[in-house]
């Protein structure tokens, strides 16, 4: 090896691994990466397939979210299907019908007919938008929500074909606050067969169910809106900072992320109804929840769980999947 190259291998390799500088310069670039490929809801383009088709996930949801809510506002999200709307028509400009403008009229449909039966007038213009939409597409994929009943679903779950994975869904409205706490024990005894880096374990969990202290962590999480009064119990999954070393910031995301589906599963099998929710706030909001929910500061938060018993009958959003060949590319 020439000379120069053997000084600029060893200088990259101080700098990079015996220098914090070298960290930061690799966190600067992931984070320069990362917003070069996130879309821009204010700029969309309809050359950007993934980004536009990822917006119109989000903002659809955000309907299909509203009618699985206990107390459904009439004409609630107006603003937003106006924004629904004009990206799905600019979608459709140049990509044609999908599956997805499929899912997106069900929901619209559902919207539509809820405020129909309720007797709340839509206004003229959303009306005509939305018709021309149905006029423009189909509703054969499934949208909106779906009623789910609770001995069906555990009986579903029992069974082995579908298992627990398939019957789990994102709940939103409980029967009450969960009558045993050892449920959650239990929970987290079967959560904790997550995988994780070298086996390190660096998750953990707080479990609340004051609901002054739920109230304030939720008023600053903000993701709850129309089911916050549901709420009487909640999980806070966090990733110990100690656990982990250079290079791992991302995982204690995963770590966490992965322990977090087990818990949910888990929680699932003791009947209990789940909701997870973001933890995607600046630090300056991670520090109060911190201090309200009494987390010691090398904690990150990962995500929370909002937690109840489950009605008999409820309503979940339907939240349709991707075909198998968009996720899965086998190379051969
Ligand atoms: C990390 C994460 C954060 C989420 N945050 C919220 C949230 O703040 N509020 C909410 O109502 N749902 C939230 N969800 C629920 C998603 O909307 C839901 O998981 C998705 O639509 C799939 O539906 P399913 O869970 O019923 O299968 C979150 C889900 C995940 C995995």
């Amino acid at each position: 090896m020439k000379f120069k190259t053997r000084i600029k291998n060893k200088a990259y390799a101080v700098f990079f691994y015996q220098t914090n500088l070298g960290e930061f310069v690799g966190l600067i670039y992931n984070y320069l990466k990362y917003k070069s490929y996130i879309f821009n809801p204010s700029k969309l383009n309809v050359t950007e397939k993934e980004n536009l088709e990822h917006y119109l996930i989000k903002q659809y949801h955000i309907i299909e979210k509203g009618l699985s809510l206990p107390d459904v506002r009439l004409g609630f999200g107006r603003d937003k299907i106006i924004a629904l709307l004009d990206a799905s028509f600019l979608y459709m400009s140049k990509y044609g019908n999908s599956k997805l403008m499929s899912a997106i009229s069900s929901t619209l449909k559902e919207y539509v007919e809820f405020n129909d039966i309720n007797n709340h007038i839509i206004d003229s213009e959303l009306k005509k938008r939305i018709k021309e939409f149905f006029i423009a597409t189909t509703n054969d994929v499934d949208g909106g929500t779906k009623v789910i009943n609770k001995e069906k679903l555990l009986l579903d779950r029992d069974s082995l074909k579908c298992g627990l994975i398939t019957t789990r869904h994102s709940v939103r409205v409980f029967s009450g606050p969960i009558t045993d706490v050892n449920k959650i024990k239990s929970a987290v005894t079967l959560g904790k067969r997550a995988p994780s880096v070298c086996n390190r374990q660096g998750w953990k969990v707080h479990y609340y169910n004051d609901d002054k202290i739920i109230q304030k962590i939720l008023s600053l999480q903000n993701g709850t809106t129309g089911f916050t009064d549901q709420i009487n119990d909640l999980i806070i999954v966090t990733a110990d900072s100690k656990a982990f070393t250079s290079y791992e910031q991302s995982q204690q995301y995963i770590d966490g992320g992965l322990f977090s589906m087990n818990l949910m599963l888990a929680l699932h099998s003791e009947s209990i109804g789940v909701c997870p929710l973001n933890a995607c706030f600046p630090f300056v909001v991670e520090n109060k929840i911190k201090k309200v929910s009494n987390i010691p500061d090398n904690e990150k938060i990962v995500m929370f769980l909002a937690l109840g018993e489950m009605k008999d009958d409820f309503k979940v959003a339907v939240s349709v999947r991707k075909e198998t060949n968009e996720i899965l590319r086998i190379h051969e």
